[in-house]
């Protein structure tokens, strides 16, 4: 489990992690697309606000995520980190931050849909989830419907 201590010094060597927008998306889809990710569904994402962009000081993209959120559920996808940058808590950063925002949005619990990351996940309180257990708004989403197979593994946390 990530220490406190630990992710306040990872977000701080990350200061540029902001809200992103329109303007980023090119680029996020070039991350997501190099990660083996999807972009369906990302540009309703980056409309809301609830896209996460985290730049170096010479502007290069390190890292996103994105967030839908549906009444009190929050849907956690599109995260990504550069492959040179991997390794150093940039990931962890990213999720922990989203979650703020699913949490400040009045989300109670998160969901998400992963082929590649369960243990990445497993180890920061994410457990697998059945798919006919999501809130019908998640499972009302492009993520759940069309953009990824239905094998594709379901994992929930409270927030
Ligand atoms: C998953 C990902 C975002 C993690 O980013 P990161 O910046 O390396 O993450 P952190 O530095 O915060 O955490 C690294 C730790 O997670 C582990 N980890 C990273 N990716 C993992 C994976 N796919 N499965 C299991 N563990 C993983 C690392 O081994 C490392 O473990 P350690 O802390 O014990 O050394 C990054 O590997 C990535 O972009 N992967 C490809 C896209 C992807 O799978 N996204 C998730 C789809 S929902």
């Amino acid at each position: 489990m990530l220490r406190v201590g630990e992710l306040l010094r990872m977000t701080a060597t990350f200061p540029s992690l902001r809200v992103g927008g329109a303007d980023d998306l090119l680029e996020v889809e070039h991350l997501l697309q190099a990660a083996g990710l999807t972009r369906d569904g990302l540009d309703a994402c980056a409309r809301g606000g609830m896209l996460l962009v985290a730049r170096a000081d010479d502007d290069c993209l390190m890292g996103c995520v994105a967030l839908e959120t549906f009444e009190d559920a929050a849907l956690l996808r599109s995260l990504a980190v550069t492959a040179g940058a991997r390794g150093h808590g940039l990931g962890s950063a990213l999720v922990a931050r989203a979650l703020d925002q699913a949490r400040a949005a009045g989300a109670h619990e998160a969901w998400l849909l992963t082929e590649t990351a369960g243990p990445f996940f497993a180890a920061r309180g994410w457990d697998a989830a059945d798919r006919a257990a999501a809130p019908a708004g998640i499972a009302g989403s492009v993520e759940f419907t069309s953009a990824c197979p239905s094998r594709v593994p379901v994992m929930r946390r409270d927030l």
